[in-house]
């Protein structure tokens, strides 16, 4: 099975992410790079639902036989890249993951900025090519007592010291469900 991992991230989680996804699976991994990279215009085409470009990405998606999605989630929003590329790509993908590492957790999934929104909008553009929508909550690598903590959820940096406990468990579910 060829695969192909597709990223966009901010602050290192979600590359960190992608990078564990596609070495554990063999797979080819390359950013979705946005034309204009400000993070303040980002997130207000995030929101806006706006679909501006992205550069030319180096491989080519009808090769592959699986492409997973990877990137963070801003204000409750599928992240513009990531939108663009589903828009422009999804009639040349044949099946299509797509993972987050996020703020939010399993509790919040249904509120204003859960993650479940997001997996709605991605199922709405890329329709059955869509199979399946992860989500790794950063909380998953703190302890207990601070999982609702939103300062200390902001300077997670995922890395092989995180790598382990319930967000290892679940990063190893998506794999097998990958394989399958
Ligand atoms: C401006 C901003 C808005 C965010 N909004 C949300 C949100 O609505 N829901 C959520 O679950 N996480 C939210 N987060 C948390 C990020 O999704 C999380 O920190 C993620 O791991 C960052 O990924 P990255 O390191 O790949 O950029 C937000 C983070 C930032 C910086």
């Amino acid at each position: 099975m060829k695969t192909l991992v597709l990223y966009y991230s901010n602050t290192g989680n979600n590359a960190w992410l992608s990078r564990k996804i596609a070495e554990t699976l063999g797979a080819d991994i390359e950013p979705v790079a946005p034309r204009l990279n400000l993070l303040p215009l980002l997130i207000l085409f995030s929101l806006l639902k706006f679909s501006p470009g992205i550069k030319n990405p180096f491989h080519h998606v009808e090769e592959y036989d699986t492409v997973i999605l990877c990137g963070p989630i801003w204000m409750g929003q599928l992240i513009f890249p990531l939108r663009t590329y589903i828009k422009k790509y999804k009639t040349r993908m044949k099946k299509m993951y797509f993972a987050t590492c996020c703020g939010g957790g399993d509790d919040t999934k249904d509120d204003k900025f859960g993650y479940g929104g997001v997996f709605n909008q991605v199922r709405q553009l890329a329709g059955d090519t869509c199979v399946h929508c992860e989500a790794f909550s950063i909380g998953l690598v703190l302890p207990e007592e601070k999982r609702k903590d939103t300062d200390a959820m902001m300077k997670v940096r995922l890395s092989e010291e995180t790598f382990k406990g319930e967000f290892k468990t679940k990063f190893d579910e998506f794999i097998s469900k990958l394989r399958r």
